[in-house]
């Protein structure tokens, strides 16, 4: 049926989700859908042409929503109920958002948290594993032809061991931030025999002393803590970062932290690149103040080549933000971001709204 604008709901997405996603907006006389059609980000100049009159915008992470493509959305349109109800990202992260500029004018915010966080945990124990084992470094070595000059030696390429041993009983592991995903990556290492768990938590959030308890005799542990950053990097064998970025965690992991942390230690960041000072972790890999690193996010990314100060430090493992890509998982998100959105133009509650 021929599309008339403003008739129908107007739903607004930045790139094609998948068949999944499609088929649930499928009935097209219930939406006039607005989609960029190219399989690279839309840029935002098409967002801004495009939100007019839309009650809903459908994002990802690469695309920027700030109070300018909101106020036009507004200007443009007019009458109250027909105007931008709703911003649905396909991501848990949500600092492209200017949450509090979109809150304040009443628009609703989905997000998918959840569905990925088996992915990210998955990926999370990956780069310890790569960090701790030179990955890295002896691939390249293969890759490069260069395995002949490196017969087998009884100390050669070795690196510490995530879980305890005999040479070394206790393990601990340190998480910057102790949501979903960090429990899920916590519950994969016990049994690579970590004993002793640290982590930080949102200063405004009290610690919650009886969920901890519970959780450390369910997982075996020693001992499960909060601590402050301090301790975390002074006693942690493994610091895994995963905070939501944001100012408020901008450069946790800094030079003074990565001072604090043990020669032996490894940092894995599959959070947001915002949180680690790229050039201060270069330097403690060069000049050994820790052991390696495995990030799934940089700062700057996607401009980050072979140049990057992290890119030429061979104890760095750096792969592209593919945290949460495993089919099924983006599956899963995509699929919720449409629902998000929908669940609000049908007058529905949101299977998940971000509630600040
Ligand atoms: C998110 O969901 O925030 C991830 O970073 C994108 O996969």
């Amino acid at each position: 049926p021929e599309l008339i604008p403003g008739t129908r709901p107007k739903i607004v997405i930045t790139r094609y989700l998948g068949p999944e996603a499609a088929a649930l907006i499928s009935p097209v006389d219930s939406y006039e859908v607005v989609l960029w059609p190219e399989d690279r980000s839309c840029g935002r100049e098409w967002i801004l042409e495009n939100v007019p009159g839309a009650s809903a915008l459908v994002v990802t992470v690469v695309d920027k929503v700030f109070p300018h493509e909101i106020l036009r959305s507004l200007q443009t349109y007019g009458t109250p109920g027909d105007n931008l109800r709703v911003v649905s990202t396909m991501s848990v992260g949500y600092e492209h958002l200017d949450v509090q500029a979109i809150a304040s004018r009443g628009i609703k915010i989905g997000y998918t948290p959840e569905v990925l966080t088996d992915a990210v945990a998955d990926i999370a124990v990956m780069l310890a594993l790569m960090a701790s084992r030179n990955v890295r470094e002896t691939m390249q070595i293969v890759d490069q032809g260069r395995w002949p000059n490196f017969n087998w030696a009884p100390f050669l390429f070795c690196g510490p061991q995530i879980g305890s041993s005999p040479v070394s009983p206790q393990r601990t592991v340190g998480f910057i931030g102790f949501g979903r995903i960090s429990q899920a990556t916590l519950a994969r290492l016990i049994p690579f025999g970590i004993t002793d768990c640290l982590y930080t938590g949102n200063p405004q959030n009290k610690p919650d002393m009886d969920r901890d308890e519970s959780l450390r005799q369910k997982l075996g542990l020693r001992s499960l803590r909060r601590v402050n950053l301090d301790e975390l990097a002074i006693e942690s064998d493994a610091v895994f970062v995963l905070a939501p970025g944001g100012p408020s965690t901008y450069h946790v992991v800094n030079e003074t932290f990565l001072k604090k942390m043990k020669k032996t230690s490894i940092l894995v960041n599959a959070a947001r690149g915002s949180l680690v000072d790229s050039d201060a972790l270069a330097q403690a890999l060069r000049e050994k103040w820790i052991w390696g690193a495995g990030v799934d996010v940089v700062e700057g990314e996607p401009n980050v080549t072979q140049d990057h100060p992290l890119v030429k430090e061979p104890r760095c493992a750096v792969i592209p933000h593919i945290g949460s890509a495993t089919t099924e998982t983006r599956v899963g998100m995509a699929t919720l971001a449409i629902e998000n959105a929908i669940a609000v133009l049908t007058d529905n509650p949101m299977p998940k709204e971000l509630l600040l």
